[in-house]
């Protein structure tokens, strides 16, 4: 039975960042709604011109259009023994789609992990995010930077600065979470379904943590 884990956390909390580690530690897909959105974006395909609309703006895509490209992703080959959520679900009416597709599919009970960082903090680590065009690793200029400016250590691709990541979109996207996610969480801790990560700190540190709660539950 497929195992999903599904990481939360406002924008910055480092949801991307772990998330790319731990899906490479268990050899499960790292299914990110933000990637699907951007790479249909830069394909300029119908869904991706008016998602990215909404997008550079910082506010979410509606929940009837994302829900099923992420039901359609998890039931790729690649996902069958798990994968990893992030930046899904967002608001509960996608938490409650989830619920429905896992009865539907049966998908097991997901572990709902969310990765907790004081919302002022996370302006930093959001302006000074770059990411690389051609892997998707995740520098920040301040904490992480490249060895050499604007270009990745892995491959040499050019490193870019997400649209959504100016001071004006980064609060909208701040209202949206504070708005829509934050009451998702507490549907989550309603079931009591949610496991709460202290984010500060250095990454690796907060790898570990991660690592350890995921075989504490047996997951993966
Ligand atoms: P999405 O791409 O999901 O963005 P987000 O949720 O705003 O989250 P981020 O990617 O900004 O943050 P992150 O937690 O992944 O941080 P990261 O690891 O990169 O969504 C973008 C947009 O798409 C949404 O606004 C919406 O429009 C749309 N969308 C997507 N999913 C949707 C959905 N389900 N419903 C509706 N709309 C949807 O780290 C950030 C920076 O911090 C990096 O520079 C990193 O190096 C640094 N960093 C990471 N960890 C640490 C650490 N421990 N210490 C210091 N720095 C750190």
């Amino acid at each position: 039975m497929a195992q999903i884990l599904i990481f939360l956390g406002p924008p910055g909390a480092g949801k991307g960042t772990q998330a790319r580690v731990v899906a490479r530690e268990f050899g499960v897909p790292h299914v990110s709604t933000g990637d699907i959105l951007r790479e249909a974006a830069r394909k300029k395909t119908g869904l991706g011109l008016a998602a990215k609309a909404k997008m550079d703006k910082g506010e979410l895509v509606p929940d009837d259009v994302i829900s099923p490209i992420v039901e359609e992703r998890l039931s790729q080959p690649d996902c069958r023994e798990g994968a990893i959520l992030d930046g899904f679900p967002r608001t509960t009416a996608q938490a409650q789609f989830l619920d429905g597709m896992i009865e539907r599919t049966g998908l097991g009970e997901p572990l709902v992990i969310n990765i907790q960082v004081a919302t002022d903090s996370v302006i930093k680590r959001l302006t000074g995010r770059r990411t690389c065009q051609t892997c998707g690793e995740i520098y920040n200029i301040y904490m992480s930077p490249p060895r050499r400016d604007g270009i990745c250590d892995n491959d040499g691709g050019r490193l870019i600065q997400r649209a959504d990541d100016n001071e004006s979109a980064i609060r909208i996207r701040l209202k949206a979470y504070e708005r829509d996610t934050l009451p998702m969480i507490d549907y989550y801790r309603r079931k009591n379904a949610l496991r709460q990560i202290d984010g500060n700190g250095e990454p690796e540190v907060i790898t570990e943590r991660l690592l350890n709660l995921v075989k504490t539950h047996d997951y993966l």
